[in-house]
């Protein structure tokens, strides 16, 4: 058996088809929808999402309005942004790309941000909602559309053995609590889950968010699980995810690869929450849509 391979490029193609259409329908009621970027910092990585997550809102017509600050930023140069921001009736989502510099108080950050423009879904009151279960117009991007990626491909959901590895505010945590939402048993693991391979060779569908390359081998998955793969990692010039690809593919059921997996998806998903702000907060008449 050899993995089917899930391809991201394909599943955000078809997320932005849907979006392009929602920001037809806001433009025809006289509405564009708008997302401010904070990119603060010479993180090489952060650089090359915000222009590509700029690249795709404009490509879709939503305004993008980046604010660069220098490295050397406070705390509150970074909260004024915000604030400015907050107050433009044009804006109606709001990105700061992390990691922020060291000096700068991230929390603070993250809860200066409007809940009803927080297009990360990462303010307290949204990560709340979805921490309750309830329904939240948005949700952190590389695990909803992690999500999509599931639902898109049939994988079954409900009753399945789901295993998120890592336990970040913006993956690991908000996964596992969108697999429980979906009817998933979960266990959250990290760097001190003892018998990590044991635990993660009982996942139907397995979450790789540990940011450590080809950490996850065959000897980690059960045969024909579905295995999720969110890392990142610039090795040698190129980009490894957190799954060992030729060790995982003839065992797994499903594989996303690296690149051209997750990656995608996050930043589709950006802009499905930035017009579901928008046509929550702008558009009465012009449905919010649901993910
Ligand atoms: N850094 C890496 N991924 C993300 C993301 O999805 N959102 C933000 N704000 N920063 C990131």
């Amino acid at each position: 058996m050899s993995a089917t391979i899930i391809d991201g490029k394909v599943m955000a193609a078809a997320v932005r088809d849907e979006v392009a259409a929602r920001v037809s329908e806001l433009t025809a009621a006289g509405i564009k929808p708008g997302l401010g970027a904070v990119l603060c910092g010479d993180n090489p990585g952060s650089a090359t999402y915000v222009r590509s997550k700029g690249r795709l809102a404009q490509e879709l017509g939503i305004h993008f309005d980046l604010r660069t600050p220098a490295a050397d930023s406070s705390t509150a140069d970074i909260l004024g942004l915000v604030r400015d921001l907050n107050e433009d009736d044009s804006i109606d989502g709001i990105l700061v790309q992390l990691p922020l510099p060291a000096q700068i108080d991230t929390d603070l950050v993250l809860d200066a941000t409007r809940p009803d423009k927080d297009a990360d879904g990462l303010h307290p009151f949204n990560f709340g909602r979805l921490a309750q279960g309830a329904p939240s117009p948005v949700v952190p991007c590389t695990p909803s559309g992690c999500m999509e990626l599931l639902r898109r491909h049939h994988v079954p959901l409900r009753g399945a053995r789901a295993v998120v590895v890592g336990r970040s505010a913006l993956v690991g945590r908000p996964m596992a609590m969108l697999l429980l939402n979906a009817d998933c048993t979960v266990t959250i693991c990290h760097s001190r889950t003892s018998d990590l391979a044991g635990v993660c060779a009982e996942a139907d569908i397995l979450v790789a968010a540990i940011g450590r390359p080809g950490m996850i081998t065959a000897a980690h998955v059960k045969p024909g699980a579905c295995v999720i793969d969110v890392g990142i990692n610039r090795v040698d010039g190129a980009l490894r995810g957190d799954v060992d690809r030729a060790s995982v593919e003839p065992v797994a059921g499903w594989l996303t690869p690296v690149p051209g997996g997750v990656g995608p998806m996050t930043v589709a998903m950006l802009m499905h929450n930035t017009v579901a702000l928008c046509a929550a907060r702008r558009g009465s008449g012009v449905p919010a849509g649901s993910h």
